[in-house]
């Protein structure tokens, strides 16, 4: 049995003073809610405070990206090691680090052996352009990213998967729900296949792309849809824990 997991994915939004008072309204309203692991990912320079309004609940903190190096000559960037007493979950290959940012497979790769390395769960994200969806090459290209993003990874036990059609991401279209089963049923097949078919059933494979608290339970209904990774949802302390409630009753 995976336990679903939400995860709010801030993107480069909160002040200092407005993402700890996000993280409180959300340990308010959110911290008592079962059955469900909840993650918040605010921006670097606001792990550390976070991480304090949050201590000591059921919410834990994930970074939105890092580099591989452990340290050195990379003026800007944030390693695995600053990172690993301030968050568990770090995401990687997100569609914006990969258009807007030049990431590649095997740069997310580097970056998913290095988490694991350290202890901490890499979120590997894929998904496909609607370009590509439209020529009908959705699912081999998702498969293909999946394999070159896992790159010499081994460390199934840590990961997670999410599963972002770049045309649904906060564009209020998501995938329908159907889709989103395919997409995630043909990514846990491929897992099965670089990993072993135990350690592709154990892995939580997460939806993104314009979740909201009125379409989350049709997600979560599916059998291979093991949670959210939620944008512009997870701004709002009340919509992002009617998420985490919704998720919680499907859940359990
Ligand atoms: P969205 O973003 O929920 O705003 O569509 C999802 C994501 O980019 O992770």
């Amino acid at each position: 049995m995976r336990t679903p997991i939400i995860a709010g994915n801030w993107k480069m939004n909160t002040t200092l003073e407005e993402g700890k008072a996000l993280a409180r309204a959300i340990r308010e309203r959110g911290d008592s809610t079962q059955g469900v692991e909840k993650v918040v990912c605010p921006p670097f320079v606001s792990l550390e405070a976070i991480g304090k309004v949050l201590a000591g609940s059921t919410i834990a903190v994930g970074a939105q990206n890092t580099h591989e190096e452990p340290k050195g000559a990379f003026t800007g960037e944030v390693s695995i090691e600053m990172l690993r007493d301030l968050v568990k979950y770090v995401i990687v290959g997100h569609s914006e680090r990969r258009t807007l940012f030049g990431e590649t497979d095997a740069g997310t790769a580097a970056k998913a052996r290095a988490i694991a390395g350290a202890g901490l769960r890499a979120i590997v994200c894929v998904g496909e352009t609607l370009e590509v969806r439209e020529s009908g090459n959705a699912v081999e290209t998702v498969r293909n990213q999946l394999a070159a993003s896992l790159d010499g990874f081994d460390t199934w036990g840590s990961l997670v998967v999410a599963y972002e059609p770049v045309w649904a991401i906060g564009t209020g279209r998501a995938a329908s729900p159907e889709i989103a089963e395919e997409m995630m049923g043909a990514l846990r097949t491929r897992l099965a296949e670089l990993s072993d078919s135990s350690s592709a059933s154990n892995t939580p494979i997460l939806y993104g792309g314009s979740v909201n608290a009125s379409n989350i339970a049709l997600f979560m209904e599916q059998p291979d849809v093991d949670g959210a990774l939620v944008g512009g949802a997870s701004l709002d302390a009340e919509e992002f824990c009617r998420i985490l409630g919704e998720a919680s009753a499907t859940g359990m």
